[in-house]
């Protein structure tokens, strides 16, 4: 949520800036600016409301050579998208961009009567903390800088220039991430090192309560306190084809095509078909933990936490001694729960930076329970914090929409149940199908999307763009799954779709079946086939408008679509059911003309409250 970028070094700071903000844009995206700085500190300010088109356009007509500068793309929080709100923010001399929420901004605000305030934002009322401290700028911007940070109560990440020294940047983080990149003669800033990609592949991740003042030969880091830490280098995994669109329209179906891959990926050195085993190194517990363990709780927001309700209906099948409750991050961190003895949390995130779940892993942590990360963005925060963890590996995923990270999050936590019911020494006959199935998932999702039915979706979805509200229905392990495509729908076609367990129907939601609606129904052959049938009969005779996506041949009523998938798998067939729902979302997005990859009013990683 909201990007950051900085330069300083010998090159045109303005071309990096603008570059690194466009690849940051799937982060925040209603207005953005950058400033730069010449030798003697004249500054160039640029900000402009909507995309970075547009900043880019009013950067045409304000061409500089400076070589050092910091810049921001914006999701906002306080006050309206507008040139007024966008950053950087201006006091006095300096310039300040910043990714969080500064809670107290109000009471800092009524105590800075010498700053003429031009925004409504909180971040304004940091910069010119920042120079109340800083003022004739006799000492250094790092000390005004942790001056004002230690009066601050919230979540930042800021980066800040001075006209009066226009050769460093000080950067500081606390719960919203920073990275620093270090180039030859040069040094780079990002919010997310995907900014960082083809200048540098050397980083460091500055932690909660470090500061750091950088020039293009050098980087000192220390805490709030001033202390001097020894920030470690790391490498940057991800390359320049993993944040490229790749000849696709949107990233959002090259992300959806590439599942096989991505797949593969997370299952990559863990599943053992020949002794019918799963490996998972990362979480670290011994046998005798995982032996312990009596209950599950699997925390995330909107996709992941959707991902976690999925796996905990596979879970729960072959683990019959272990409680699993999955809950809403925003809500967990909040509730007076009771966490019962020998619980292990699974904190599962794409980006590893969502605020709610990390606020919750800290509560977690607080309350002694272990902490297991489901985790795709390496080196992100929440990744840093569990106790251990399990990588997805599906690479940058740039839509704002989750698509890839979903299927690999649903599998990664099958799998680590399978490693507790393994530990627990459930028979090897129960586990075997789940394992096939799953090391067979990337190729039986390949078969789908090299099959007919894109095709065959996207010329439906011109049929069902016309409606205006989508109800997804499925029982068992096809209603986490509902969910998930009714959410793909709402996010990013703007249609309101919801999700409801199939039996639910008669408990009110049946009621608003009509000519404005269509149900998507998922259903899987099982044990629940039959009753789901009777369900749809019952959709059907009050005039509904179904569309079926099931992998049972036979399935004959009179519908008005149906999909039929032809697959190996059982177990695992809803996650093919949802690559068609997300498919089906992506259609309707586009036969609507929306922005498929950064939807109104959202944005990827949503690092605020
Ligand atoms: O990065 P996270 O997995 O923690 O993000 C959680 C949600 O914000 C995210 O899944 C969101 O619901 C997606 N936009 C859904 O497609």
């Amino acid at each position: 949520m909201c990007g950051i970028v900085g330069y300083v070094g010998n090159k045109n700071a303005q071309n990096f800036l603008v570059s690194g903000l466009k690849r940051l844009e799937y982060r925040g995206y209603d207005s953005a600016g950058v400033v730069t700085l010449d030798q003697e500190g004249n500054a160039t300010l640029i900000r402009a409301k909507g995309k970075i088109a547009n900043l880019e356009s009013c950067m045409a007509k304000k061409k500089r050579d400076d070589v050092i500068g910091i810049g921001h793309t914006r999701w906002a929080t306080h006050g309206e998208p507008s040139e007024a709100n966008a950053h950087p923010h201006k006091a006095g001399s300096i310039y300040l961009v910043h990714n969080g929420i500064i809670e107290n901004y109000k009471e800092l605000k009524s105590q800075l009567k010498n700053h003429d305030f031009k925004s409504d934002t909180d971040t304004e009322v940091l910069a010119a903390l920042i120079e109340s401290f800083y003022q004739d700028g006799k000492h250094p911007l790092v000390n005004a800088v942790v001056q004002a940070l230690k009066l601050v109560k919230g979540t930042y990440g800021i980066a800040v220039v001075s006209e009066k020294n226009p050769e460093e940047i000080v950067v500081a983080r606390s719960g919203s991430p920073l990275v620093v990149g270090i180039g030859k003669d040069e040094t780079l800033i990002a919010s997310d090192a995907s900014a960082l990609i083809g200048h540098t592949k050397r980083a460091i991740y500055l932690k909660d309560g470090e500061v750091a003042k950088v020039s293009k030969d050098s980087i000192e880091v220390k805490t709030l306190n001033a202390e001097p830490v020894s920030a470690k280098v790391e490498e940057i995994e991800t390359n320049l084809a993993a944040i490229q669109k790749g000849g696709y329209d949107h990233f959002l179906l090259k992300e959806i095509m590439e599942q096989p891959e991505s797949l593969a990926e997370t299952l990559r050195g863990r599943v053992d078909t020949k002794n019918n085993l799963v490996h998972l190194g990362g979480p670290g517990l011994s046998e005798a933990e995982l032996r312990k363990i009596k209950h599950l709780i699997v925390v995330g927001c909107g996709t992941a936490h959707y991902a976690g309700t999925l796996a905990s209906y596979y879970i729960e099948q072959f683990t019959p001694e272990i409680t699993i409750e999955t809950v809403v991050a925003s809500e967990y961190r909040y509730r007076q729960a009771y966490i019962p003895k020998d619980s292990v949390a699974l904190i599962v995130s794409q980006s590893g930076e969502t605020a709610d779940t990390l606020a919750c892993l800290r509560e977690i942590k607080k309350q002694g329970a272990k902490t297991i990360g489901i985790v795709n963005a390496i080196g992100s925060t929440i990744a840093r914090e569990v106790d251990g963890g399990t990588y997805v590996h599906v690479g940058p995923e740039i839509a704002v929409a989750s698509t890839k990270a979903f299927t690999s999050q649903v599998i990664a936590m099958v799998m680590f149940g399978i490693t507790i019911a393994q530990a627990k020494g459930v028979k090897n006959t129960i586990l075997r199908s789940y394992i096939e199935e799953i090391a067979k998932l990337p190729d039986e999702i390949s078969k789908l999307l090299n099959s007919d039915i894109p095709n065959a979706v996207k010329t439906m979805t011109q049929k069902y763009a016309k409606y205006e509200h989508g109800i997804y229905l499925g029982r068992d392990v096809a209603y986490p799954t509902a969910m998930e495509g009714a959410l793909k729908m709402k996010e990013i076609s703007y249609l309101d779709a919801n999700a409801y367990a199939f039996g639910e129907l008669k408990h009110g939601p049946l009621a608003l079946v009509d000519d404005r609606f269509f149900e998507v129904v998922l259903l899987p052959k099982g044990a629940l086939y039959e009753k789901a049938i009777s369900n749809v009969q019952e959709v059907l005779a009050r005039g509904g408008h179904v569309i079926v996506i099931t992998n049972e041949e036979h399935f004959d009523l009179p519908v008005d679509d149906i999909v039929k998938i032809t697959t190996d798998l059982e177990i695992f067939a809803p996650i093919i059911m949802n690559v068609i729902s997300q498919l089906f979302a992506y259609n309707m997005a586009v036969a609507k003309g929306n922005n498929v990859d950064q939807p109104r009013n959202l944005a990827k990683s949503v690092t605020v409250e």
